[in-house]
Parts: C-alpha cells; sequence; structure tokens
C-alpha cells in the first residue's frame, strides 16, 4: 500500500487548444497552432482543433464529470488569442468571461484551478511581430498575466506561467514538427531565453500585482541514463541532461546556462540574446515546480563524433502507442535528482500519461488496461520518491479527456475519457473508474510495484 501525505492532491488536466474547439467564436484570435494545423502536411489526417472536445460549448458538463471523478485539482490553460485577440491590445470581455466561468464552476465543485497561461498556443498577431524570436514577447507576455489575474486571480490557487518550454523551443524552432514550424537551431535557444523572460516578468508581475496563486511553472523532465559506464557515453549522457533539462533547471535556480548548452550549441548561436540582469531575474524563486514526465533517455556516445554527437535510444519493453517504453523508475530519478541537485521545493507532477489507440469494445468502452497500468507503477515511482524525502504534494494524469494530440491529430489519445469524435460524447473508460477509486482510498490502493533504487 502506497501512502501520501493528507494533502496530497490529485488532479487531471487538459490544454486550451486541445479541447476548447470554437476557435473563431465570441471574438477569439487565431493562434500559430491554428494556422500551423491549418497548413496541409503539418498534423497527421489533416486534424485541426477546430473542435477538439467543445469544450466550449459543454463546460458545465465536464466540470460536472471531474466532481464526479472526484478529482481535487484541474490544469486547463488559458488561449492568450481568446483573451487577447492580437496578443495585445483590445481586450476581449467575451474570452475572460469564459475562464471566470471555468475557475468558479471548478470552485462551486470543490475542485482547485491551476491555470496555464501558456499551453503553446502564441497569438499569430505577436508571431507576425517576431514571435518568441521578439524580447518584446516576454513583456506583453507579462502584461496579459496581468490581465487575466485582475479578472480572476483572487480565485486561481496555481499559475504555471509556461509549459514544456523545451518543447515549443526545439520541436516548434528547431525541428519544425510543432507550431510555428521552424527549422532554425540557433533561433531555438533564443527562443528558450525569450520564454524564461516571459516567466520570469510574469511571475513578477503576478506577485507585484497581489495574486493569491501560487506561481510556477510545467517543465517535461528526461530521465537521462548513460548506455555504458564508459567517459564518452557518461560524458554523452551529460551533454543530453543539459540539453534537456539543466537548460532550464540552471537558470531557473542557478541563474545560469550550463556550460555545455553555451558549447554545443549550433556554433552560430552567440547567446548576446541574454541580456544584463536577465539571470537575476530568471532566478527568482518560485512557489512550487510542475514536473511533467513522459520519458527516459538511453545515450551512448556517437562513434562518428563521440565528442559531440550522441545516441539516443528510448528504453522499456512495454512501448506507448507513441512508441516510447514504460519506465516508471525514471520518474523517481527525475523527482530525486531534483531535490538532490537543487534542494527542497515543492513539486506537482503536472502530466503523466500514456498514448494509446483507441479500442472501443462492443459494449461501447474503452478497456485501457496498459493505462491503469501506467498510472498505478508510476503513482507508486511518486509514493516512493516522497519517501525519500522530495515535497511532491499533487498528481495530475494526462488527460482528463480524448484531446487533440498536436501533430498526430485525434490518431493516438491520453484520455482517461473517450470522446466521440462523431457525437461528442464522453464515456469513461476503465482508467477513469480506476482512477476515481485511487482517488477515494487517497492512493492507498496502489500496490508497490518494485523499488525503483
Ligand atoms: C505534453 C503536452 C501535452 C500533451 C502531452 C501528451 O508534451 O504538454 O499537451 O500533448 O504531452
Amino acid at each position: 500500500m502506497s501512502s501520501f501525505p493528507n494533502d496530497f492532491l490529485w488532479g487531471a488536466a487538459t490544454a486550451a487548444y486541445q479541447v476548447e474547439g470554437a476557435v473563431s467564436e465570441d471574438g477569439r484570435g487565431p493562434s500559430i497552432w491554428d494556422v500551423f494545423a491549418h497548413t496541409p502536411g503539418k498534423t497527421l489526417n489533416g486534424d485541426t482543433g477546430d473542435i477538439a472536445c467543445d469544450q466550449y460549448h459543454r463546460l458545465d458538463q465536464d466540470l460536472d464529470l471531474m466532481a464526479e471523478l472526484g478529482i481535487r485539482l484541474h490544469r486547463f490553460s488559458i488561449s492568450w488569442s481568446r483573451v487577447l485577440p492580437y496578443g495585445k491590445g483590445a481586450v476581449n470581455a467575451k474570452g475572460l468571461d469564459y475562464y471566470e466561468r471555468m475557475v468558479d464552476g471548478l470552485l462551486a465543485r470543490g475542485i482547485r484551478p491551476m491555470a496555464t497561461l501558456y499551453h503553446w498556443d502564441l497569438p499569430q498577431a505577436l508571431h507576425e511581430k517576431g514571435g518568441w524570436a521578439s524580447r518584446d514577447t516576454a513583456m506583453y507576455f507579462a502584461d496579459y498575466a496581468t490581465l487575466v489575474n485582475r479578472r480572476i486571480g483572487d480565485r486561481i490557487a496555481f499559475w504555471n506561467t509556461l509549459n514544456e518550454p523545451w518543447c515549443v523551443a526545439f520541436l516548434g524552432y528547431r525541428d519544425g514538427l510543432f507550431a510555428p514550424g521552424i527549422r532554425d537551431e540557433a533561433l531555438a535557444y533564443q527562443v528558450v531565453h525569450h520564454q524564461l523572460l516571459a516567466h520570469a516578468h510574469a511571475a513578477a508581475q503576478l506577485r507585484d500585482d497581489g495574486t493569491n496563486g501560487k506561481i510556477g511553472l510545467a517543465l517535461n523532465l528526461v530521465s537521462e541514463v548513460p548506455a555504458t559506464e564508459s567517459d564518452l557515453d557518461r560524458a554523452a549522457a551529460t551533454r543530453m541532461d543539459a540539453l534537456e533539462n539543466r537548460i532550464f533547471l540552471d537558470p531557473l535556480f542557478k541563474g545560469q546556462y550550463p556550460e555545455e548548452v553555451l558549447r554545443f550549441a549550433e556554433p552560430s548561436t552567440d547567446f548576446s540574446f541574454v541580456r544584463e540582469g536577465d539571470l537575476d531575474a530568471i532566478r527568482r524563486p518560485i512557489d512550487f515546480l510542475g514536473v511533467n514526465f513522459y520519458e527516459q533517455h538511453i545515450t551512448s556516445a556517437d562513434p562518428a563524433d563521440p565528442e559531440r554527437k550522441v545516441r539516443v535510444t528510448v528504453p522499456g519493453k512495454r512501448r506507448t502507442a507513441m512508441n516510447i517504453g514504460v519506465t516508471p523508475g525514471g520518474l523517481f530519478d527525475v523527482l530525486t535528482r531534483v531535490k538532490r541537485d537543487y534542494g527542497d521545493m515543492p513539486i506537482y507532477i503536472t502530466e503523466n500519461g500514456i498514448a494509446q489507440e483507441n479500442v472501443v469494445s462492443p459494449d461501447g468502452i474503452v478497456h485501457d488496461t496498459a493505462r491503469i497500468e501506467y498510472w498505478a507503477e508510476h503513482i507508486d515511482a511518486v509514493s516512493q520518491a516522497i519517501d525519500r524525502g522530495v515535497d511532491v504534494r499533487g498528481y495530475i494524469a494526462w488527460s482528463l479527456l480524448d484531446v487533440f494530440e498536436w501533430q498526430v491529430g485525434y490518431s493516438r489519445q491520453y484520455g482517461m475519457v473517450h470522446v466521440d469524435r462523431a457525437t461528442m460524447k464522453r464515456t469513461w473508460k476503465d482508467s477513469a473508474h480506476w482512477y476515481q477509486r485511487v482517488i477515494d482510498s487517497h492512493g492507498a490502493m496502489i500496490e508497490p510495484v518494485h523499488a525503483h533504487e
């Protein structure tokens, strides 16, 4: 039996573009994801978030669903261009009304709101002014945060300024796989820095403005393992750790970029975009760290250029539909590592989950046994990290619903609740019934699987 502190919170997450739909209703402006998803060849089957889960029109139904599940915390995101259609300037009152309904609806059901301010959907108008390549975007982000705070900040329990800034920078600006679909590695480092500045300015303005919510951000942290104990492989794994984890953790908690990032970034990156005072602003304390966990990487030095290049594999015999191995020990590693290298801090698991291709059985239900196993093992890993003194205060499953899953559209699903694409009907999968019992027992029904030493 696993045990969790009395005030540990159980939650489920979504994000605006993945669930809301209603992309051109009530004054919402387009974001880079609208444009990207509508560009031929960018998403599987040309899927878009135009309708997504239609949550904009079904909010009360989804709030009731959350209440029935028994979650105590809901992580959702605010669409910047629903609130500020051009990213700055004219305010869309109906956009703010929508998020106020969300927050009040959650509170009325005893669920704490955790709002993410940026879950990848930059207003297209700001992208056309330079987007994350421009330093001004960080300022506009802080103004947007203040605007939202003035309307609902008295009722927000937790803020995530950013979600997974690594994906924005590297999948969006280096690999071109995510919006805005740019392939320019040097620019990706600039985007890292401008997002961190955006976080810093928004956090400072929220504090100055007197918010009630705790302020943090959600990073996707990877468990990094060298393929062998050889010096070259260990150095290769250390470089991957710098490029995937420390690139955010070090500036936030130590006020510096890792030396490996400066040394191994694409040679034309000159880092002159890091100005005096920036790193002091970025390292100002936050109230909690959000950890999104999905993968472990095993790294070896590439024999072709062992000092610089790496080969990475994702271990795990059991694979998700995204071909990621199931490695709950990786979550234990990531959590104990944050404590060891960055000290004690409140941590929330802000995302963790498994992709599957839904198989609806003749009884109309998705019997998602692998998802139950996945969550059970990862929740157990959290419990073991807590036993080791890591201050984890909540677990937020990804995801509440079957959502628009970015570049793979609706082909892979992470939800505990199935959403029929034709009718939008919500049907609990086995995992939703299971999670309801987990919450009800406050995690006591989770059986320890194995020790993650
Ligand atoms: C994370 C994203 C989230 C979802 C999950 C599966 O990278 O933050 O929106 O797509 O992966």
